[in-house]
């Protein structure tokens, strides 16, 4: 297919931020990333990881929130809360700066949102309310210590400076701190602080000006803020546009651009939405505040596909856009865009498995889609092909096994695919089934577009054997053949009406009028919302006091308020007994009972499936990743793949 070149695009117009000039439209959005170390200085995984984006094309990188004390900090993020840590962020904006991007350090204090075992004392705010994600009872922040803040800003911001970054974002978005100051839903101060919007913003705009003072009058400062709160008693857009102008028009010198995000912690899934919401969901509301300013209003929000992003700005809606997880999906993106090689950029997919579901447990980020995401400062992609060429079979076509026939045909490697099905994806391809996961299938569509531009020779409808691997001869091989559900010893498993979860998800088995799906894990849960879509009667039984435990709580909200819009009965602490004829009995804590059912879905966990191991062994280097080792998911067996891949 013949490439476009891109280089024409409005969103590979410059742009100018206050006296900043940056090279295109395409920001990557401020992420804590947990590479810092604990006293929030920059170390080489941190650094290098940005020095990728830089080298990928993106005119601006925004950083992750770095505090302006530790006691303001969420996560372990970056921190400029003392002259000791300029050093090594000096070190991080000057090696972006020699790949032509701008980097912007985003500045914050948590607030309310964040827990006592973060900061080792207790949360302060604009008023004692607990934020409802934490649930911890912040101390309301006397005037003096309002001022103290505002000065702690002014001075991050001037470290920021000292350590080469071509300006601040200030963190008014998302709850934090200045959000709850700015909005009538956590700030319920009866002084010069609160009440009107004037009062309000009163935080923000001291702070602004205190970075002028310190910083001067030519020194860029963004505006982060969230257009919509999205809870109850939270901020809207219209009192958003108001803020928006005053602190365009603040004192001598305002705001020099505006980045229009959403929610708050209470509204997780609105500030980092799965792929159950649609793409560029969020741009109406920058384009609603580009109306009443004049500064660049920058956008943000699902926009995985350049095309999108560049439709936000031919529209006129926004100035630049801002992505986030798109960024870490691929790093390239924009360099990938201009040369018009979109077909080679890995969209991310909304899983929140590698980002958001990790950074909750304030662990260092990863990406499903991307198996070097975070881990840029270890080289493991190969540098060229090697002298060495091996002669290299992959057995299993699933993302793991496509991941690494990618790696080691990108090393230079011969590389071989079997795969026993006759289409490619193993039992990712199952993922996109259920509602609101068609993003799932991108992955799968990159991969099988590179497996055919790196020449792997891919055979399907091929069980691979261990009498083949004694012809053909391999030097490597590289076992990818997953999992396979398990089949518990349940009296009444063989009747006709049994069916295993896949089978329904491959079209395979045809269900009834009364479907009982035994199992609550993801597979279990999303198969039931998948029945649902056929209109009818759907149960879930569970031994657990939950479902779909797996699910990140941003995907978990929205699968189980599918589930309950659809009026599924979910059965948690419950064991099956026996399966019937036209039922099912079921044990609540010593009570029996019949549920009635004309379909039985098994979904009660997979075991992993690696018939070959022992019969190879001696026969080649073999390694075995993803669910054959043992069934987990895609996040890991990608990062396996692409690790057996580059060391064939
Ligand atoms: C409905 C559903 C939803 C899911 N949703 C998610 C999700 O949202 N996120 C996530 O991360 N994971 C999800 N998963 C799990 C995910 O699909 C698996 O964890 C992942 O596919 C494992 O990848 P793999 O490459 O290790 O193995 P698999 O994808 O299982 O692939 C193994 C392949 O090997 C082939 N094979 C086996 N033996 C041989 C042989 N001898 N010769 C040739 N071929 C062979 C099989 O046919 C199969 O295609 C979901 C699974 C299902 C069923
Ligand atoms: C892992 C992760 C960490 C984030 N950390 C921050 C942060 O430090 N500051 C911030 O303003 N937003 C943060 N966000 C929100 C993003 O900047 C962005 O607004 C959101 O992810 C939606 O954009 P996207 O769809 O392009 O990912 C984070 C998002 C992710 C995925
Ligand atoms: S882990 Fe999933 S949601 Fe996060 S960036 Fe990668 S593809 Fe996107």
């Amino acid at each position: 297919m013949s490439k476009t070149l891109k280089n024409c695009s409005p969103l590979l117009n410059p742009i100018d931020i206050g006296t900043l000039q940056i090279k295109n439209r395409l920001a990557v959005a401020a992420m804590v990333t947990v590479y810092c170390d604990p006293d929030g200085m920059a170390t080489e995984r941190y650094i290098a990881y940005h020095e990728a984006r830089a080298k990928g094309g993106w005119g601006l990188i925004i950083t992750e929130d770095y505090a302006v004390d530790p006691a303001g900090r969420g996560f372990w993020t970056a921190g400029l809360w003392k002259d000791e840590q300029i050093e090594s962020h000096r070190e991080l904006t000057q090696r972006v700066h020699q790949h032509g991007s701008k980097i912007i350090a985003q500045i914050y204090h948590c607030g309310r949102q964040t827990s006592p075992d973060i900061i080792g004392c207790q949360p302060v705010s604009a008023s004692p309310i607990p934020c409802p994600a934490m649930g911890c009872m912040p101390r309301e922040l006397t005037i003096p210590e309002i001022k103290k803040i505002v000065c702690q800003f002014g001075d991050t911001a001037y470290r920021a400076k000292m350590a080469g970054f071509d300006g601040v974002e200030v963190h008014g978005a998302h709850g934090y701190l200045i959000a709850q100051f700015m909005s009538n839903y956590s700030n319920k101060r009866s002084d010069e602080y609160g009440g009107p919007l004037h009062n309000r913003i009163r935080f923000p705009l001291e702070i602004i000006a205190d970075i002028r003072r310190k910083c001067g009058d030519d020194f860029p400062i963004i505006f982060r803020m969230s257009a919509d709160e999205f809870v109850p008693g939270g901020r809207q857009i219209e009192d958003t546009k108001v803020i928006a102008k005053m602190l365009q028009n603040a004192g001598n010198a305002g705001i020099d651009a505006i980045h229009i995000s959403v929610g708050v912690y209470g509204s997780t899934s609105a500030i980092i939405p799965p792929l159950n919401v649609p793409h560029g969901w969020i741009v109406h509301f920058a384009e609603e505040v580009k109306k009443v300013v004049d500064i660049p209003v920058i956008t943000v929000g699902r926009i995985n596909d350049p095309h999108l992003a560049e439709n936000a700005i031919a529209s006129g809606k926004a100035d630049m856009v801002a992505m986030a997880r798109g960024s870490l999906a691929d790093p390239d993106l924009p360099n990938k865009f201009a040369a018009g090689d979109c077909e080679d950029i890995r969209q991310c997919i909304g899983c929140q498995q590698g980002c958001v579901q990790i950074l909750f447990r304030n662990e260092p980020i990863r990406c499903l889609v991307n198996p070097t995401c975070g881990f840029e400062y270890l080289q493991e992609r190969a540098k060229g092909k090697t002298n060495k060429s091996k002669r290299v079979v992959v057995v299993g076509g699933g993302p793991g096994g496509m991941e690494a026939a990618i790696a080691a045909a990108e090393a230079g490697h011969q590389v071989s695919l079997y795969e026993k099905e006759e289409y490619l994806g193993g039992e990712f391809a199952l993922a996109p089934v259920p509602p609101s996961k068609g993003d799932m299938a991108f992955l799968l569509a990159w991969q099988q577009k590179q497996l055919q531009k790196k020449g792997v020779d891919v055979h399907l409808g091929t069980e691979f054997t261990a009498e083949m691997a004694g012809k053909i001869a391999p030097d490597t091989i590289i076992l990818a053949t997953g999992a396979i559900p398990s089949r518990p010893k349940i009296p009444g498993m063989d009747y006709p009406h049994v069916v295993f979860a896949r089978d329904v998800l491959k079209g395979k088995a045809t269900i009834g009028k009364a479907v009982l799906v035994l199992g609550g894990g993801l597979i279990g849960a999303e198969t039931a919302a998948y029945c649902t879509e056929q209109g009818v009667k759907v149960g879930i039984v569970e031994q657990l006091s939950a479902i779909a435990l797996e699910e990140d709580v941003t995907r978990r909200e929205y699968l189980l308020k599918l589930l309950a819009d659809r009026k599924v009965d979910i059965m948690t602490e419950t064991r099956i007994v026996e399966i019937k004829k036209t039922s099912v009995v079921l044990d609540k804590n010593g009570e029996v009972c019949e549920y009635p059912a004309d379909t039985v879905i098994i979904a009660l966990g997979m075991e992993s499936y690696n018939p070959l191991q022992q019969a190879l062994s001696g026969k080649a280097k073999v390694t075995v990743i993803g669910d054959a080792v043992e069934p987990r998911n895609a996040l890991e067996a990608t990062r396996e793949g692409f690790l057996a891949g580059v060391n064939a």
